[in-house]
């Protein structure tokens, strides 16, 4: 090869470098502003989440149902919490934790699973979806339903939530995360809304922190195992107050439980979920 070759070549070599170290930044650069606007947003949702003026009454928030003292549940025992513009209608379904909901695959009526024990050929029925019965799947589809029902936070319109927001502390990041000009269109502005609800549900501090002691058990196993190839089982309580594996063969309604709720860590050592997301419940009505 000539030397002038030898330098195309080098030079050909250079700018391929240089493109790809560019490519790179870039992919960086933007992971970072990602991640900076879903922040915003999950900090905007927290906000909303626990407004009260964001309902017609002026008196209900999410929070109010979802109560983050409760496992983002219900905060008292009665069986369902009335809102509505006068505060005194009665919802008619009782009110789900929030927490651990990032699992929910989304709704369909033929659920086939692989990750269990089970048969992966198996039709495990209707699965997935949010609310008791599965009809929308996504958090900001989810959001429009109390913010609108006149049992729960009681809005006339998307519009009257939005005119709420911009009354409140809230409307500066709606407008930072949104654009200067997201006010101008009602619709934009709710989706906004809504969205910025359904990041702080997917904020994992607070809706999937795996801090139980069962988690702690199987981090803990999965250590001493390398791999992680550890085969963790339900716990029970020893005399001497601490907690330790049941034995596999013990049979009994025990472990029907721990048939049903997932004990071991799934596919790329996902924390178990201790349920199958199933719709096969009664609802009434
Ligand atoms: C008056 C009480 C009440 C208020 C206020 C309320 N919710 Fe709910 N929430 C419920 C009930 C009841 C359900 C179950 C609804 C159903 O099955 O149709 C539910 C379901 C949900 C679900 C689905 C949970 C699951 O397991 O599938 C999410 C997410 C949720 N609410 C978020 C919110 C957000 C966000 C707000 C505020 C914009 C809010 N909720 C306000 C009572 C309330």
């Amino acid at each position: 090869m000539s030397l002038r070759s030898l330098h195309i070549v080098l030079l050909g070599l250079l700018i391929a470098a240089s493109v790809q170290a560019a490519a790179a930044a870039q992919r960086a650069n933007s992971r970072a502003v990602v991640y900076r606007h879903v922040s915003m947003l999950a900090e905007l949702g927290r906000r909303l989440f626990f407004d009260p003026t964001l309902s017609a009454s002026g008196k209900l928030s999410c929070a109010s149902c979802h109560d983050p003292a409760h496992a983002y549940g219900p905060p008292d025992a009665r069986p369902v919490v009335p809102g509505g513009t006068d505060m005194r209608q009665m919802g008619l379904r009782a009110v789900p934790s929030l927490k651990y909901l990032q699992a929910t695959p989304q709704f369909t009526e033929h659920y086939y699973d692989s990750d269990d024990e089970g048969d992966a050929s198996i039709d495990n029925g209707p699965t997935g979806g949010l609310t008791w019965d599965g009809r929308v799947d996504r958090g900001r589809d989810q959001a429009r339903l109390p913010l609108l029902s006149p049992l729960e936070m009681a809005n006339d319109s998307p519009a009257a939530v939005v005119a709420q927001v911009r009354k409140s502390a809230s409307a500066s990041l709606l407008r930072q995360a949104f654009g200067a000009s997201i006010f101008d269109d009602n619709e934009k502005a709710f989706d906004g809304i809504v969205q910025a609800l359904e990041a702080y549900e997917q904020r994992y501090t607070e809706f999937y922190p795996y801090s139980s002691k069962y988690d702690d058990y199987l981090a803990r196993q999965g250590k001493a195992d390398g791999a992680g190839g550890a085969r963790p089982r339900a716990l029970q309580r020893s005399r001497q107050g601490q907690l330790r594996p049941l034995p596999y063969q013990r049979a009994g309604s025990r472990w029907h439980a721990a048939a049903i709720h997932r004990l071991r860590p799934g596919g790329s050592g996902r924390a178990p979920e201790h349920g199958n997301s199933g719709q096969r419940r009664s609802v009434v009505p």
